[in-house]
C-alpha cells in the first residue's frame, strides 16, 4: 500500500492536534510526519505512534518533501502558503474558508460528494464546520426526496474560535465560579452564562458570513445552485460540539419513519431519536465522537403536506467539522488515486 509523507500546518492549534490524533487512530498510512506551526511553538513536542515529534517553524520550504499538507492555521496563512505547497507537488487539504468557493477547488464531505475529489488541482477545501455537520445528515435525505429549502438555527461551540476560544470559555467559567469578573478577549462578549448571535462578520444584508457559508457551501457541495437556505448562527457556552435545529423542505413527500430508516443506514450518522427514553442529540454526547447525531425527527406541522421535516443534529466541531473530515478527504483521495 502507498504510504504518504504528511505535514500538519497549524499542528499546535485545536484542529491541528485533532488531525494528529485522527491520523493515528484511523491508521492513516503515514510515511513521515512534519508538525508545523509558528516560531512561538518551536520546542513543543507531540507523540505519534509512540515516537516523539518536534514542532518545526513553518517556512515556504517546508513542503518540498511532503505529499499531503493538512492546513488549519487560518485563511491568511493558507493563502500565503498555497503556491509553495502546490508547486512542491503536495495535495493541500485546507480547513480555512480561503478557497472554498473557487470553482477549481473541490469542497468535500466524503459522505456527500466524494467524486468531486477527482477534480482537484492541488487543493481540496474542507467546508465550514456547521455545513459539514449538517450535510452529513441531510445529504442522504436529499438523495431520497430532493432538498428544496433549509431553515437552520445553530448552537455553536467555543472550539469554532480555536484553542483560544476554548481556553477563554473555560477561564470565564472558572472566574464566575470564583466570583470574579470574566475576561473577554476573543469573543465579542462574555460567553459563559450567555449566548451570542454573532459568528464571523456581518454582511450588508444583515446575515453573518458564517450564515452565508451555510447557503453557499451547501449549494456547492450538493450541486444545487437553486437551494434556498436561511440560517441564524449562535455561539453557545459549550466546549467542542455544534448543534443545529433544521427545518427541511423537500420536493417529494417524506415521513419521519422514512427519515429514520435512511439515517439509520447513513454512513457518518448515528440516529439518536427516542424521545420517550429521553434520547436525542446533545453536544455532550457528540463530543469526541466521529459520527454526527441526528434525532428529534418530526413532520413539520406548519405545512399542509408531508414535504417538511424538522430535526436536530449534534456533531463534534473539531472532528466531523474539521480534522476528521480533512483526514477522510485524504483517505478517499488516496483510494481514488488522487493523492
Ligand atoms: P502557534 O501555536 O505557534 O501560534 P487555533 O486556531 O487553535 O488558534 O490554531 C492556529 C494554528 O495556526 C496554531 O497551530 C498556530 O501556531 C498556527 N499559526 C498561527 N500563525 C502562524 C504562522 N504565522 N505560521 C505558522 N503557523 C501559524
Amino acid at each position: 500500500m502507498k504510504t504518504v509523507r504528511v505535514a500538519i500546518a497549524g499542528a499546535t492549534g485545536a484542529v491541528g492536534v485533532e488531525m494528529l490524533k485522527t491520523l493515528e487512530k484511523r491508521d492513516f498510512p503515514v510515511a513521515s510526519l512534519k508538525l508545523l506551526a509558528s516560531a512561538r511553538s518551536v520546542g513543543k513536542t507531540f507523540s505519534f505512534r509512540g515516537a516523539t515529534v518536534a514542532v518545526e517553524e513553518m517556512t515556504h520550504d517546508s513542503f518540498k518533501d511532503v505529499d499531503l499538507a493538512l492546513f488549519s492555521a487560518g485563511s491568511d496563512i493558507s493563502r500565503e502558503y498555497r503556491p509553495y505547497v502546490v508547486d512542491s507537488g503536495a495535495l493541500m487539504v485546507d480547513n480555512s474558508s480561503a478557497f472554498r468557493m473557487e470553482d477549481a477547488v473541490p469542497l468535500v464531505v466524503p459522505e456527500v460528494n466524494p467524486e468531486d475529489i477527482d477534480l482537484h488541482h492541488g487543493v481540496i477545501a474542507n467546508p465550514n464546520c456547521t455545513t459539514a455537520i449538517m450535510l452529513t445528515a441531510v445529504a442522504p435525505l436529499h438523495r431520497a426526496a430532493g432538498l428544496k429549502r433549509i431553515v437552520a438555527s445553530t448552537y455553536q461551540a467555543a472550539s469554532g474560535a480555536g484553542a483560544k476560544g476554548m481556553a477563554e470559555l473555560s477561564a470565564q467559567i472558572s472566574a464566575l465560579a470564583a466570583g470574579q469578573t470574566p475576561e473577554v478577549r476573543f469573543f465579542a462578549y462574555q460567553l459563559a452564562n450567555n449566548i451570542i448571535p454573532h459568528i464571523d462578520s456581518f454582511a450588508d444584508n444583515g446575515y453573518t458570513k458564517e450564515e452565508l457559508k451555510m447557503l453557499n457551501e451547501s449549494r456547492k457541495m450538493l450541486h444545487l445552485p437553486g437551494l434556498r437556505v436561511s440560517c441564524t448562527c449562535v455561539r453557545i457556552p459549550v466546549p467542542r460540539a455544534h448543534s443545529e435545529s433544521l427545518n427541511l423542505e423537500f420536493e417529494r413527500e417524506i415521513t419521519p419513519d422514512e427519515v429514520r430508516d435512511i439515517l439509520r443506514a447513513a454512513p457518518g450518522v448515528d440516529l439518536v431519536d427516542d424521545p420517550a427514553a429521553k434520547l436525542y442529540p446533545m453536544p455532550k454526547d457528540a463530543s469526541e465522537r466521529y459520527n454526527v447525531l441526528a434525532g428529534r425527527i418530526r413532520q413539520d406541522i406548519s405545512r399542509d403536506d408531508r414535504r417538511g421535516i424538522d430535526m436536530f443534529v449534534s456533531g463534534d466541531q473539531l472532528l466531523k467539522g474539521a480534522a476528521l473530515n480533512a483526514v477522510q478527504i485524504a483517505e478517499v483521495a488516496l483510494q481514488r488515486g488522487r493523492l
